[in-house]
């Protein structure tokens, strides 16, 4: 075995020169993703087959039926055909590298050899060549092909949130298959939460009894006002006898099931069901809104002993050596209040609340180590002091990941602005209802897990990345696989692949395979990655509109009140220019059409007297909402109420100040600023606009001041001049009854419309 091993190892060691004297293409031009480490193909033979059938020799039963069902997902082989078929069969392999997965292939007389270090290597192996299969008409074609790989990182993992909404056993596995194809090893499933408990506990059946339930769910945004509710009981659980049913079924797909059990925050759901858990003891009903909420469990002996109960058994049901414990956003108002809790601060001589948290944790560390388990805990359990025997999953950024790799723990990495696939995955405008924010698949492809800031021999402590699915505004399984597809594709390059292809061949690769793959697993995937974008540039006399796509396959542009048509192809090279005019304001709808994929977007274009005038920022806007600051505010595009950084500039330092260059063609009556107010991300209307008039730029004239009223405000210009300088006066603080109360507040503005 051993000696067949090592032969085959240096054939593909060799392989690049034997077949670069063949003529043969060497580039890994596969499409398989994540990508695989070594790959050659002889391209211009194809070998035909009627079906695939597996060598069972070195295969467990289980392990067949999960390959048999990837490939009765994948093709139609029922079809009779004259060709052979496809053999594939199974030899292990030992090697120092089984941890991190590696398997060989290669394919000769009508067999597909597959070498394996690990058990997990063997579904791996398959996941891999069955990428490279096509299908016509009723029979399978393969071209001769060399592939060696193996993991990056060892921790490749997906969350999900079934305490928001809930998600049935089959839905559940449905998520865990696709995974599996694609290379995930970790479930991470979060099944408690403030809104639904979700898992029975034998020892409290009130938990899922009072607790699986809410009687209302709050509707839109959580953010608009005035809320509604939907006033229907929600809710759900799994038995243990189920949750043992996912374990397995994750199992036989080498996908370990990794239980969250929040605490002491995010707790409301459990409080609801034993008020005695919390500091007031209160009653309170499982939360139909969404947010961070001031009830947590308390720190007394009962809650801290029910805890450890329900960590036995949640650590006899799971065989996982990790237990998530939570640890996240739990605010410190109830235990400040509460004599037992700083009774607990005295007795154990602790500093302050967040020592109390420390110490709270430290308790379940020191349980399940016993136990033979390790605890994993959001980033804010390095708050007050670490527990011992904890790893790290940094989701505010990579900060606490950077320090718990310096402290010796290890740490997944999960940051928020790459890794939460519960924000938009594109313009909000055509998206549907998400949290906020942006993590575009370009974004997530770009991210790599082990932050700069750590050492060479810290790397070890970083044991992988996983992408988070909150389920807030994900109430549909369809949506789950919405939100999730195709980003967890790219998530999985960044953690499997030692030769990640550039965000180009993945593109490439997701338009001529994976889309294929992704429908197949009837995956409801988003194509919004494909939807062109519009962006614009501010020019001598208008503006510049460009329609940017993902393939760079050109795009047409169409603005149809002109009845205009465009084809800009290539795209970055070609333009649509709109010039300044001085007629009344038209508006127009610009619609770019990516014609590969077919998929397109429209945008209102506002053409009025100050299209690309020339605006001189005297304050510069807060890094984090400076996109295209030059054209921003003249573009003709409004930025809208869902927003993203992409579309309003920001500011959060004092009085904001611009110039702006009039043209002395035009005869201008008024202008109108755009703002944006959204208390629940600290944007507030600033208190005041003033605007002077110059012909020099030296002596200035006030012409008006404004005080702010709504998110437009409108201002007279009587005299002709040539310049307008704008003083915006925000507030000096967000007020008291906000999210961010003390903070400056943001100022978000867009679109000075010129009439
Ligand atoms: C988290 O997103 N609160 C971990
Ligand atoms: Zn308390």
């Amino acid at each position: 075995m051993k000696v067949y091993y090592l032969i085959f190892s240096l054939l593909l060691m060799v392989g690049d020169e034997v077949f670069a004297q063949n003529n043969i293409v060497l580039k890994s031009e596969n499409n398989i993703i994540p990508t695989p480490e070594f790959f050659t193909s002889e391209r211009a033979t194809k070998s035909k087959f009627k079906n695939i059938e597996f060598n069972t020799a070195n295969l467990t039963a289980e392990e067949l039926t999960v390959m048999q069902s990837w490939v009765d997902k994948l093709f139609d082989t029922k079809k009779n055909s004259e060709a052979p078929p496809l053999k594939v069969d199974f030899t292990p392999a030992k090697s120092a590298e089984s941890s991190s997965d590696m398997y060989e292939i290669a394919f000769s007389s009508n067999t597909i050899h597959v070498k394996y270090t690990s058990e997990a290597s063997k579904l791996y192996a398959v996941s891999s060549f069955l990428q490279l299969i096509n299908q016509k008409d009723s029979a399978l074609f393969i071209s001769p092909f060399r592939l060696k790989d193996k993991a990056n990182f060892s921790w490749r993992g997906l969350h999900l949130d079934v305490c928001r909404h809930f998600f049935s056993i089959d839905e559940l596995k449905r998520f865990i298959d696709i995974m599996a194809f694609y290379k995930y090893n970790k479930f991470h499933w979060h099944l408690t939460d403030d809104q639904g408990w979700r898992i029975e506990i034998k020892k409290y059946p009130l938990l899922t009894e009072i607790g699986g339930y809410r009687d209302s769910t709050v509707n839109d945004h959580y953010s608009t006002i005035p809320r509604t509710y939907n006033v229907e009981k929600y809710g759900g659980f799994y038995m243990q006898e189920q949750v043992k049913e996912v374990i397995n079924y994750a199992q036989a797909r080498n996908i370990t099931v990794i239980p969250e059990i929040e605490m002491p925050g995010h707790a409301r759901a459990a409080i609801a069901a034993y008020p005695e858990l919390s500091c007031t003891k209160q009653k309170l009903p499982v939360v139909g809104l969404w947010g961070v909420f001031d009830d947590i469990f308390c720190s007394n002996e009962k809650t801290i002993n029910f805890l450890k109960d329900v960590l036995t058994e949640v650590a006899d049901l799971f065989p996982s050596e990790y237990i998530h414990i939570g640890g996240d956003e739990a605010p410190k108002a109830r235990w400040k209040a509460c004599g037992v809790c700083q009774n607990n601060i005295k007795k154990y001589n602790l500093k302050d609340e967040h020592e109390l948290q420390s110490w709270f944790i430290k308790q379940m560390d020191e349980f399940l180590t016993k136990k033979g388990k390790k605890i994993i805990g959001w980033d804010e359990i390095l708050e007050g002091g670490l527990s011992p025997n904890a790893t790290v999953m940094s989701w505010q950024g990579n900060q606490g990941g950077i320090q718990a790799s310096q402290m010796g723990h290890d740490v997944i990495m999960t940051p928020v602005n790459f890794c939460y696939f519960d924000y938009y995955q594109a313009d909000s405008r055509y998206e549907p209802l998400a949290i906020g924010g942006l993590v575009s698949l370009e974004k997530v492809y770009s991210f790599n897990p082990i932050p700069p800031e750590v050492s060479e021999e810290n790397k070890k402590h970083i044991l992988g990345a996983q992408a988070n699915l909150w389920t807030e505004y994900i109430p549909t399984y369809d949506k789950v696989e919405y939100m999730e597809y195709p980003r967890a594709l790219a998530m999985s390059q960044n953690l499997w692949s030692l030769n990640k292809t550039t965000y180009d061949d993945f593109i490439k690769a997701i338009v001529e395979k994976q889309s294929f793959v992704l429908k197949a697993f009837n995956i409801n995937y988003s194509q919004s990655f494909a939807r062109p974008a519009l962006s614009s540039k501010a020019m001598q006399s208008g503006v510049r509109i460009y329609g940017n796509s993902p393939d760079n396959k050109g795009v047409e542009i169409d603005i149809n009140e002109s009845g205009n048509k465009e084809f800009i192809s290539p795209i970055h090279k070609d333009s649509v220019d709109i010039n300044r005019s001085n007629e009344a304001m038209r508006i127009y709808t610009i619609t770019a059409t990516e014609n590969r994929l077919n998929t397109s977007s429209s945008t209102q274009f506002y053409l009025h007297k100050g299209i690309g005038l020339n605006v001189e920022l005297l304050t510069p806007p807060h890094p984090s909402f400076s996109n295209n600051p030059k054209s921003m505010l003249v573009d003709g595009f409004k930025g809208i109420r869902q927003w993203s950084n992409r579309d309003w500039l920001g500011f959060n330092d004092g009085n904001i100040e611009f110039i702006v260059n009039l043209d002395e063609n035009i005869t201008y009556k008024k202008v109108s600023v755009g703002l944006l107010s959204d208390h629940s991300s600290w944007i507030h209307l600033p208190k005041e606009v003033m605007v002077y008039a110059s012909n020099n730029g030296k002596k200035w004239e006030k012409i008006a001041s404004e005080q702010v009223k709504s998110e437009r405000v409108e201002i007279k210009l009587d005299k002709k001049t040539k310049k307008l300088k704008f003083v915006i006066v925000p507030f000096n603080k967000i007020p008291e009854v906000f999210n961010g109360a003390g903070y400056h507040p943001f100022t978000f503005l867009d679109e000075l419309i010129f009439e």
